[in-house]
């Protein structure tokens, strides 16, 4: 969603400030533009659609400044037209806007800027009140960061924004209200953005950026005021992922490349969190024998593929430590008043650590007095940090908007934590800890095995990719992954796809079965392989084009599929990790094969920071 990127140097800014927008692309957005301190004159150039049309729209200017603030808008209020992109300015040109996030009073605050202050409002966005409030304020001779410090105040709902002046050159003023910020120190230079991934390239020390906080950024310091606008003073974070990480390195999409990872991500999750002697260990996880003893439910809460990842945790848990968990995606989660207390974990999910759903969520867990463990990705995220507990998965930076890696890594935190949680109560031996643990460290070889042989999925999309409509079916846990496949499907390749449990398409599913339909049955599970391959039975009496997905010396389901994908034969618990891999690679291959925008699929953003 929304990204935001500051510069202030020595540089030509445009040049640095267009090229983090490059970076935060993949966050998902449809116009771009910057604001730059150009002499005494603030200069705004923006564009609907990609950072291209902004870029072809000032190939003939020639711009001096150093200071500047640039945006890639993801639209809420108003359409993604040039006059709705940001920056934003005040009625006076003098004061640039960029934000992320959502003013929920902005209808009130803007009528009461036309009323009381006779501001004529240019665009159709709620950020546009931001730009207004601060030229009000600074006609009243306050220095932008009065003005930002006074504006932040009357505002309401999540915004997080930085703002440039004319009458104060460079300087840029920022400030952090639910949506992601940091402040990147360089040598002789200070950035801010949303992430960090457009300031790998300049520096790898960081300041976090916490709700409340104002940063006033200049070339040569950063200064972070609190929310009574006294002066804080933090440690900076060291960031340790390379430029290479955030690269496509030779791979026609990131998402090919982050599928091809994930043997690498997997290896690294599993490094972390095992000692020598093959034990789990939480070193910076404070869960003892007597916490747990404290804790009768587990409450796992997500948005889509996390989400996904929390239901195989939820399997894992029961089994393993033998606690009841619920699952809940977020945006339920947070308005369904959860029956929450001291006696409840309460587990988030997400790659970015900014989803607001799992935020809120969290928040409303953590007032009812739950414990909060929370298994992200990104580091110093606003989950992360909100958390009492934080579970790294450890899988680098991932690009394309379809999470694979991530979830792959999610899915291995889940396994080492309910074995953990397992072992301090005693619900499994040690023996089967150890079983497990076996299998786990076998995956990375064993997904490399399914990469291997990719070919044979590609073959069937070249075959497959102009389908109308993709069914995914499974029990027990290739249920889960059945959702995951299907959710992979339809956000790059726009077919229409749903996964269902097996044993539910006779209840009402089983209608839309016909010929050229495509179903994909999961049958991983030994256990209820008879039940699967009854409903594969049933769905062949519909003549439905099947595709079989199973473990290696399965040669029956030949007699019944269509087409067979095979993962490597593996315990049965361990058997989702193996079992996404293929769908994935199958997901990629027919978006590819009809020519989609993989890594950037329409109407999505990687991060999202608004409800
Ligand atoms: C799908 C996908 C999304 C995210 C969801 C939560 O491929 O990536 O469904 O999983 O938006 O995002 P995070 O994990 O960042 O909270």
């Amino acid at each position: 969603m929304c990204g935001i990127v500051g510069y202030t140097g020595h540089q030509p800014a445009k040049e640095i400030i267009i090229d983090g927008l490059r970076k935060l692309e993949y966050r998902g957005y449809d116009s771009a533009g910057i604001a730059l301190l150009e002499g005494d004159h603030v200069v705004v150039r923006k564009k609907k659609g990609k950072i291209a049309n902004l870029e072809k729209a000032i190939a003939g200017e020639k711009f001096y400044a150093t200071t500047g603030i640039g945006h890639t808008r993801w639209a809420t209020h108003g359409a993604p037209t040039d006059g709705n992109a940001h920056p934003h300015i005040s009625q006076d040109g003098k004061i640039a806007v960029v934000h992320n996030g959502i003013i929920e009073n902005y209808m009130e605050l803007k009528e009461k800027l036309e009323k009381e202050h006779g501001i004529t409002f240019r665009s159709e966005t709620d950020t546009e009140v931001i730009a207004q409030i601060l030229g009000v304020l600074h006609q009243e001779k306050k220095s932008l960061q009065e003005c930002v410090y006074e504006a932040s105040k009357v505002m309401k709902g999540a915004y997080t924004f930085a703002a440039i002046c004319e009458d104060e050159p460079d300087r840029i003023v920022a400030f952090r209200k639910d949506t992601p910020l940091i402040a990147g120190i360089g040598d002789g230079c200070n950035f801010l953005a949303s992430d960090v991934t457009p300031l790998l390239k300049y520096l790898d020390e960081i300041y976090l950026i916490d709700n409340g906080e104002m940063i006033v950024c200049t070339p040569d310091r950063i200064e972070i005021f609190d929310e009574d606008g006294k002066p804080v003073h933090k440690d900076s974070l060291h960031v340790n992922w390379s430029v290479e990480d955030a690269q496509k390195g030779g791979y026609q999409h990131f998402m090919l490349k982050e599928i091809n990872e994930q043997p690498k991500a997997v290896s690294e999750t599993l490094g972390r969190r095992l000692d020598d002697g093959n034990h789990v260990h939480l070193d910076g996880i404070s869960l003892t024998k007597e916490d747990l003893a404290n804790i009768n439910k587990i409450d796992i809460v997500a948005c889509g593929t996390a989400y996904h990842a929390g239901l195989i945790g939820k399997y894992l848990i029961e089994k393993f430590a033998g606690i009841p968990v619920e699952v809940d995606v977020a945006s339920e989660y947070r308005y369904r008043d959860p029956l929450v207390d001291e006696h409840t974990l309460f587990i988030a999910v997400s790659q970015s650590g900014e989803t607001l759903d799992t935020l809120m969520s969290l928040r409303e867990a953590k007032s009812k007095g739950a414990r909060v463990l929370s298994i992200v990705n990104v580091v110093g995220s606003s989950v992360a940090r909100e958390s009492d507990d934080v579970f790294y998965t450890w899988a680098g930076p991932e690009i394309a908007v379809a999470s694979t890696k991530a979830y792959t890594t999610q899915l291995i935190c889940m396994y080492l934590l309910a074995l953990y949680i397992g072992r301090l109560n005693d619900h499994i031996t040690e023996e089967y800890s150890q079983k497990v643990i076996a299998e786990l460290k076998q995956l990375p070889d064993k997904i490399q095995d399914v990469l291997d042989h990719s070919s044979s999925v590609e073959s069937m999309a070249k075959l497959l990719y102009n389908r109308q409509q993709v069914f995914y079916i499974g029990r027990g846990l290739d249920a889960s992954v059945a959702y995951e496949g299907s959710l992979k499907l339809k956000e790059i390749s726009y077919i229409n796809s749903f996964a269902i449990a097996a044993g539910e398409l006779k209840h009402g599913t089983i209608a839309l079965i016909e010929p050229e339909t495509t179903v994909i049955a999961i049958a991983t599970q030994d256990f209820l392989y008879p039940k699967m391959y009854s409903n594969i039975e049933e769905i062949r009496a519909r003549h439905a084009h099947i595709i079989s997905l199973v473990k290696k010396g399965h040669e029956d389901i030949r007699k019944i599929s269509t087409d067979v994908l095979e993962i490597p034969d593996c315990m049965d618990e361990v058997a989702p990790v193996l079992a996404i891999v293929p769908l994935q690679l199958f997901s990629y291959y027919m978006a590819r094969e009809r020519g989609e925008n993989i890594d950037k699929p329409r109407n999505l953003a990687k991060s999202v920071t608004v409800e």
